[in-house]
């Protein structure tokens, strides 16, 4: 690492900031807004979810919630739905949350300063620090994925970049450059500098240095280890799960399931799960529908944080409509309602398999 004697340490910054000028997003709809509602409501979604897929959601989802006290008012169910597609529904269970904390203990307005932004639901160190940085030009460092790599490339910090003792040195780092930054510093430019980079030219993979503004200066560049920084981390095997699902369709209806929150897909609509083929298959002859045929579908598999899940869905038309009441928490859903129901994308594929169903 050579952060110490760095000479370079109190350009680094301003390198940042005027290549961000230069070759960094500026159309970007969260862009050009000192809303901490909005920067907040982008750096969520942003969080797990690629810039292309979060743009419709950010309009569709400001266009029904446009103020924290419209977000507080909502119930979780007419949330959901604005969320729905996104994964990792946490986010939106917490955003709802934090919302109602803040019409609760802060007048319905963000806190004005990053150490306070970090106290509420949902929101992390990193989170906090952009939205200040964007919202209130606070001169606190942001250190999220894309912008460990390029500490840990530029600076030269081995390590595994999740482990506690690479954060520390991350952030002190990322603290130190930031002190070395003459004071008129542009804040948003800057922040935003970090995320491009690592987004663009530090892009994880093969980076591409040539274009690179710190080039001159950056260690893994001058040491030829882009490939080995920041540090791998050791491949875990996540567990797999299996299960069937039942697309019963019963005369233009479906039968979904809602889920229970907190939990997978919590607050979400899904369709009925079986552990495997054989327990979907007697569920159909609790139905009536001993003598249908089931069709197997092509399975899908699901990536979640823990683990993956194989899903094997069986599409079983009735044969004759079903009049019975769903059971608890289920629904029959008209199939022309599935577009504006709250499925998780996996479902929506699945469904997409036997209907039209357009995509939000
Ligand atoms: N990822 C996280 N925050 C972002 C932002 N403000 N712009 C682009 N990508 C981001
Ligand atoms: Fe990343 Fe290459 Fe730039 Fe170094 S020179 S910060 S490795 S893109």
């Amino acid at each position: 690492m050579f952060l110490n004697n760095n000479p370079q340490l109190g350009q680094f910054a301003t390198t940042v900031v005027d290549w961000q000028r230069k070759h960094g997003r500026s159309h970007l709809p969260w862009q050009g807004t000192q809303d901490a509602y909005r920067i907040w409501l982008s750096e969520i979604m942003l969080q797990q979810t690629q810039v292309s897929t979060v743009i419709g959601y950010y309009s569709r989802f400001l266009g029904r919630f446009p103020t924290i006290a419209s977000l507080a008012n909502a119930t979780q169910e007419e949330v959901m739905p604005y969320w729905a597609g996104l994964g990792y529904y946490a986010r939106a269970r917490n955003l709802h949350r934090c919302a109602q904390e803040l019409v609760e203990n802060w007048n319905g307005r963000f806190p004005a300063s990053a150490a306070e932004i970090a106290s509420l639901p949902g929101i992390g160190r990193s989170t906090a620090a952009a939205i200040a940085a964007f919202a209130y030009r606070e001169r606190a460092p942001i250190m999220d994925g894309n912008v460990k790599r390029v500490f840990a490339r530029y600076f030269g910090i081995h390590g595994i970049t999740t482990q506690q003792k690479t954060e520390r040195i991350l952030w002190d780092t990322a603290h130190a450059a930031l002190s070395a930054a003459p004071a008129t510093l542009d804040m948003p430019a800057y922040t935003q500098g970090l995320m491009d980079l690592g987004s663009d030219c530090c892009a994880r993979g093969r980076p591409d240095c040539m274009r690179c503004p710190l080039q001159a200066t950056c260690y893994a560049y001058l040491n030829a280890t882009q490939d080995q920084l920041p540090t791998p981390k050791p491949r875990k095997s996540i567990p797999e799960r299996h299960c069937a699902m039942l697309i019963l369709d019963n005369a233009g209806l479906v039968l979904l399931e809602r889920q229970a929150s907190p939990g997978i897909w919590g607050g979400l609509w899904s369709l009925p799960k079986y552990d495997d083929a054989a327990s979907l298959q007697a569920a159909c002859m609790a139905w009536g529908q001993a003598g249908t045929p089931a069709h197997r579908m092509a399975g899908i598999s699901h990536v979640f944080s823990h683990f993956k899940l194989h899903i094997e869905p069986w599409h079983v038309p009735c044969g004759d409509p079903i009049i019975a009441e769903p059971g608890p928490g289920q629904a029959w859903v008209p199939v022309a309602e599935l577009a504006s129901t709250a499925l998780p994308a996996p479902i929506s594929k699945i469904l997409e398999g036997v209907y039209a169903v357009p995509n939000q």
